[in-house]
């Protein structure tokens, strides 16, 4: 089993992943984005949607969501988060790496890290031909995650998060590869257990993810430090490329 496959690793690192915290700066930033801009009822596919923090933010924008993710448990969260809001989202089971809804889609997003899992970096790449040809004409691919660049800035430093319910998690990343792959270990305490994962995905610098695109297919492709819409530089602490499918 590849390590991204592990039901279990989303489920018990959830309440740091997905954190009621995280969700409601989502619901900030995915109501005020121009990034996220769309014309009413635009199409728009979430690419491992995981619990659904952006789904709902996006059914409230207006647009006619659909979140695909290969695990059930994240799947049943995003479902009863949808449930909750009274938002109406269709939900897929199925792997990035084989999805494809020709000619389905106005936007597809792909946020928070989902990209860059696979061993083989073709596959990766197939990921956003996939999307590419899920995407109308004069559609567009949104991936974000953490740049090379940024990484580069803070690796090395330990992190702990504390959880409400007293227990914290350590965070370890190691880079691979000459630096085309980052393994992050986590520990997860919680009393007098301890539960560790290891995550292996490859990194991106703006000009290689800028290229991957332009090698899937993609035109007038864009970077950006965040959702608001703001330049990749030295200060941005995330990495966002957008492609638009002529
Ligand atoms: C880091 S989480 C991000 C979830 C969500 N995008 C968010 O912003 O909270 C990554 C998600 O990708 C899903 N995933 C991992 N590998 C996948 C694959 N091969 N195909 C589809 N989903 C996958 C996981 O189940 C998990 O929900």
């Amino acid at each position: 089993m590849q390590w991204y496959e592990d039901d279990s690793l989303w489920s018990d690192f959830a309440p740091t992943m997905f954190s009621p915290e995280r969700a409601e700066s989502v619901a900030g930033l995915v109501a005020t984005s121009p990034l996220l801009d769309f014309p009413p009822g635009s199409r728009v596919l979430d690419l491992c949607c995981g619990p659904g923090l952006f789904l709902v933010p996006l059914a409230a924008r207006g647009y006619d969501v659909t979140g695909v993710d290969l695990s059930a448990p994240m799947l049943e969260r995003a479902r009863e988060a949808c449930e909750r809001a009274d938002a109406e989202v269709r939900l897929v089971r199925e792997d990035m790496l084989t999805y494809t809804a020709p000619e389905a889609f106005d936007v597809v997003l792909n946020v928070f890290t989902s990209f860059g899992y696979f061993d083989d970096p073709d596959d990766n790449l197939r990921v956003l031909r996939n999307a590419w040809e899920s995407l109308a004409s004069g559609g567009q691919l949104l991936v974000d995650l953490m740049g090379k660049e940024v990484l580069a800035g803070w690796i090395g430093r330990p992190q702990a998060v504390d959880l409400p319910d007293g227990s914290y998690v350590v965070q370890r990343d190691v880079v691979l590869d000459s630096w085309r792959r980052l393994r992050t270990d986590w520990t997860l305490v919680r009393g007098d257990s301890a539960r560790t994962a290891s995550l292996t995905s490859y990194l991106y610098s703006a000009a290689e993810l800028h290229d991957l695109f332009v090698t899937a297919g993609f035109a007038d492709v864009e970077c950006f430090g965040g959702f608001d819409g703001s330049a990749y530089d030295n200060h941005s602490r995330r990495l966002i490329v957008r492609g638009r499918r002529k």
